[in-house]
């Protein structure tokens, strides 16, 4: 009675090209093979210095390769709260949590923030439509009343906002830095402004721009004092966060915000308490690349540059690349037996591309990461290739 169930949703995606599968690209073909698929846009996940990262873990914890438990209980190592601090120094915040995924993070994070008993009244949650899933799993979570505003329109969430005017329930503005499938870039400086004209609280999500963007690489909410003075909105009222599993190369996340806002998460995040802390190695591994990270700006500018080229040479070919901005481009098909077709296709050629179909997107497309060992080369390739699958 359950299996039927289970099989006929499976059956109807099948049907309308959405039936999702997993697929093992062998280690050997993924070196051989030019992925666009990966968020390893630093390629930070495999430049690894294994002598002068294994020197590095000398007497250190014995426990490298699992914390044993949550870090309010036998789960807390040193490292951790190494990480932490740098990462709040970086970020030019108060303090820092870590957390096992960016997926735990937000959902866990956002779920203690909108709790409707803290606040004391139902928050009112304006939300850009193209957040990624964690979020609106983090916001739906509560009972909130959700606002959605078109993606990346502030001047649709201003209109929203004024609507809610007179109201004085609490306000969250919840957004990404950086669309991880659209590829813009967030108005950050006037989505302060209108979180100061309105007394919102702001939430950041910079999983896609730590690594590639802002000063020194560590996303493009580190360096937003000068905004928020500028507005005099209070930083206390934001919280940014970011993963690790993108431009750092390993896995976990982080948020960074006000102390009074990490203790809160502490004592209320339920993925933070009830859960077994990241594995130690993985926290190493983490600060070893996050250091890296603030000496590769020339890499983060070729990685522009790139994005640059590969968009114009695509647009001049009559592709559409939507309003990307940034190295992420999507390659919009809206045809999701298409899109699969053009995966098949490249990965017979040796390069991975990811076909991405609602309801993650809502017109489907290619998605292209781009990372720093792409060459205009590579991407000429790319495109002649596309070309090529378009006149068969
Ligand atoms: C914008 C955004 N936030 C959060 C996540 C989740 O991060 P993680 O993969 O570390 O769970 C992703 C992952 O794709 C993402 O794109």
């Amino acid at each position: 009675m359950f299996t039927e169930k289970y099989q006929k949703i499976c059956t109807d995606l099948k049907n309308e090209n959405k039936y999702r599968q997993l697929q093992i690209y062998k280690n050997d073909l993924h070196d051989k093979k030019i992925d666009y698929s990966s968020n390893d846009y630093l390629c930070l996940s495999k430049n690894f210095d294994n002598i002068d990262f294994l020197e590095s873990l000398q007497n250190k914890e014995q426990n490298l390769f699992g914390a044993t438990g949550s870090r309010l209980l036998s789960g807390n190592y040193e490292i951790f709260e190494i990480l932490e601090k740098q990462i709040a120094i970086d970020k030019n915040t108060e303090k820092a949590l870590i957390f096992n995924s960016g997926y735990q993070a937000n959902f866990s994070c956002l779920n203690a923030l909108l709790n409707g008993k803290t606040l004391g009244k139902q928050a009112i949650v304006f939300f850009d439509k193209s957040n990624h899933a964690s979020l609106y799993q983090g916001v739906l979570s509560n009972q909130i009343n959700l606002q959605r505003y078109i993606h990346s329109d502030v001047s649709h969430l201003e209109k929203l906002l004024n609507q809610y005017k007179e109201n004085e329930n609490p306000k969250f503005i919840i957004t990404e830095s950086i669309f991880g499938m659209d590829g813009d870039i967030s108005n950050i400086e006037k989505l302060i402004e209108l979180a100061s004209k309105h007394r919102c609280f702001l939430y950041f999500d910079e999983a896609h721009a730590t690594g590639v963007f802002g000063k020194n690489g560590y996303g493009l909410c580190s360096n937003v004092d000068f905004i928020c003075k500028k507005y005099n909105f209070e930083k206390s009222n934001m919280l940014i966060m970011g993963t690790f599993s993108k431009g750092v190369g390993t896995s976990g996340a982080y948020v960074a915000g006000s102390e009074t806002i990490i203790n809160f998460l502490i004592n209320k995040a339920s993925g933070f308490i009830y859960s077994t802390a990241m594995s130690p190695i993985i926290a190493h591994a983490t600060l070893y690349n996050w250091k890296k990270i603030k000496n590769m700006n020339i890499e983060r500018m070729r990685l522009c540059e790139m994005g640059d080229f590969f968009r114009q040479t695509l647009r001049s070919n009559n592709f559409d690349t939507g309003i990307s901005n940034s190295h992420i481009i999507p390659i919009i098909i809206n045809d999701e037996e298409r899109v699969l077709k053009i995966k098949n296709y490249f990965l017979q050629q040796g390069i991975i591309v990811s076909a991405i179909r609602p309801p993650t997107v809502q017109k489907s497309c290619i998605r292209i990461g781009l990372n720093i060992e792409n060459s205009k080369e590579d991407l000429q390739d790319f495109i002649n290739h596309l070309n090529e699958f378009v006149t068969f």
